[in-house]
Formats: structure tokens, C-alpha cells, sequence
């Protein structure tokens, strides 16, 4: 499936008779660092890549088994047109005065890149040390049991791009109570929330499964909204979310102080499902 924001696709499916999550990709900034991971981290041969857009990948596998592939070299397309961006009138200024705001359509949203993925796994501590080690990601937000902040069960991990801004998270790690290991979420993101509630309402109409949303979390502050595929996997759209730099380091939550939706009341339970 390709997003609209220039990848020449941003999500893989195959048939099967049985459900899996094979795992996720990284791009890499050069084509070195293919050979890299070869030399430091034990990742495949090289490959050429079979699917739209060429490009050259290894893989490697974290503590869970899920494959995560560096890729390089795959061939950008050109972007689709976006919405006409959406002004905000307020008491603080109204730049939309003069003219009617033209209404979306009421149609499926146009998503620009795939942004995150939540990966329920059995060790969060053991999971995140190896998103750290072998590609650097840097915990953003991470949740503790109450009273034990050593005992950490839930992070939200992004890029190191140094003093660039990057998104909030790039990886969401959730220790699951039961050992599952599985992909919690994917998401994609829209234009922004007013995308994201014509989807919502498109989503309802076509008869599809709500999962959560549309609401706004407190770590990463991006408006989200989560839906079941007839396959039963969670996909999910978000907008303005926040953008952190390395030097923004990382800050330690007691989970049950942490409200998951500010808009609203806690996820139900079929989020976690
Ligand atoms: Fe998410």
C-alpha cells in the first residue's frame, strides 16, 4: 500500500492462511551503513528488493523474532496533491475571514507516510535496550508501574537525528501481561485532525470497527483515531504530533498517572485487546 507523501509504498501485505506480523523497515541515510550492520550487528547479505521503487535492504532480527530491515536507494514518487491547508479561526485571529471554508469530502483520508508502530512484546526493558543499541532510537516517554520506576512496561521511542526535529515516536513498545508477542498498531499520518474526523465518519458509514478515537494523546500531543481492518489488524491515523530533537531527552511516567486520551476518559479495553 503506498501513502500519498512521495514513498513508493509504505505497508506490505501477503496472502496467507494465517495472520503474522513479519516485521518493520528503517531507511538509512547511506548506503555504508548497509555493510555496517553487517559488521557490527550481524545482519544479512545485502539484497536487492523486489518491490516498487527498487533499493537494496538486510535484516536483522530484535529479542521479539519481528525482522527489521534497513533499506536504502528505493526510488521516491511524487506527491499527491494535499488538501487545501485548513485555517483556524480564533479569538486570537481570525485569518479565515472573507471567504467560506471549502468542505472536505466525506472520503477515505489521504494519508502522507506511515509514522509509527506499536509492538506489544513480552520484555519492554530487553526490547528497548536493542532499538537503542543496534539503531539508536532514543526513549521519548516511558511508562513505569506505580512505585517501582525501574520496572518499566511502556515507551515511545524516536529517531536519533541529532539536533533535527523528528517525530515524537517512531516505535511504541508495550510489555504485554500475557507474553504476547504481536503488532499492537500501525499508523499513518493524515493532514491534520479535520482529515481525520471526515475519516472517522467515512470509516462509521462503510460499517468498519472502532477501536479508539478520534482523541488527542498526552506524550507525542497527536490527535489519533483507531480502526480494525476485516483481518482484525489495528491501523491507525494521527496529526500534529510533536517533534523532538536528541537534546529533548527523555521523561519517566508513573502509568497510572497518565490520563491516554487528554480529550476524554482511558482507552477502553479493547484497545489492549
Ligand atoms: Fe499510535
Amino acid at each position: 500500500m503506498a501513502t500519498q507523501g512521495g514513498d513508493s509504498y509504505s505497508y506490505v501485505a501477503y496472502q496467507s492462511d494465517e495472520p503474522k506480523f513479519i516485521g518493520l523497515a528503517f531507511e538509512v541515510a547511506d548506503e555504508a551503513d548497509l555493510a555496517q550492520a553487517i559488521a557490527d550487528h550481524g545482519a544479512s547479505d545485502v539484497v536487492e528488493m523486489d518491490l516498487p521503487g527498487g533499493g537494496r535492504s538486510v535484516s536483522l532480527f530484535d529479542p521479539n523474532g519481528f525482522r527489521v530491515e534497513l533499506v536504502h536507494g528505493i526510488a521516491s514518487k511524487p506527491a499527491l496533491q494535499s488538501y487545501p491547508e485548513w485555517q483556524m479561526n480564533s479569538p486570537l485571529g481570525y485569518p479565515r475571514a472573507g471567504r467560506f471554508e471549502p468542505k472536505r469530502p466525506l472520503a477515505p483520508a489521504k494519508l502522507f507516510r506511515l509514522g509509527h508502530i506499536g509492538l506489544f512484546v513480552p520484555s519492554y526493558l530487553a526490547t528497548q535496550a536493542w532499538y537503542k543499541d543496534v539503531l539508536g532510537l532514543i526513549p521519548s516517554d516511558v511508562y513505569h508501574v506505580p512505585g517501582q520506576p525501574h520496572v518499566q512496561i511502556v515507551g515511545f521511542l524516536r529517531l536519533d537525528h541529532g539536533e533535527d526535529l523528528v517525530d515524537h515516536h517512531c516505535v511504541a513498545l508495550m510489555q504485554s501481561m500475557d507474553g504476547r508477542i504481536d503488532c499492537h498498531h500501525i499508523s499513518f499520518e493524515a493532514q491534520d485532525f479535520e482529515a481525520q474526523f471526515m475519516a472517522h465518519r467515512y470509516l462509521e458509514n462503510q460499517g468498519y470497527e472502532l477501536v479508539w478515537g478520534v482523541g488527542r494523546h498526552p506524550h507525542g500531543s497527536h490527535v489519533f483515531d483507531v480502526w480494525r481492518d476485516p483481518d482484525r489488524n489495528r491501523f491507525e491515523t494521527f496529526s500534529d504530533t510533536d517533534r523532538l530533537k536528541k537534546s529533548d531527552g527523555t521523561r519517566i511516567h508513573n502509568i497510572h498517572d497518565v490520563e491516554m486520551d487528554v480529550w476524554r476518559s482511558d482507552p477502553p479495553d479493547r484497545y489492549f485487546a
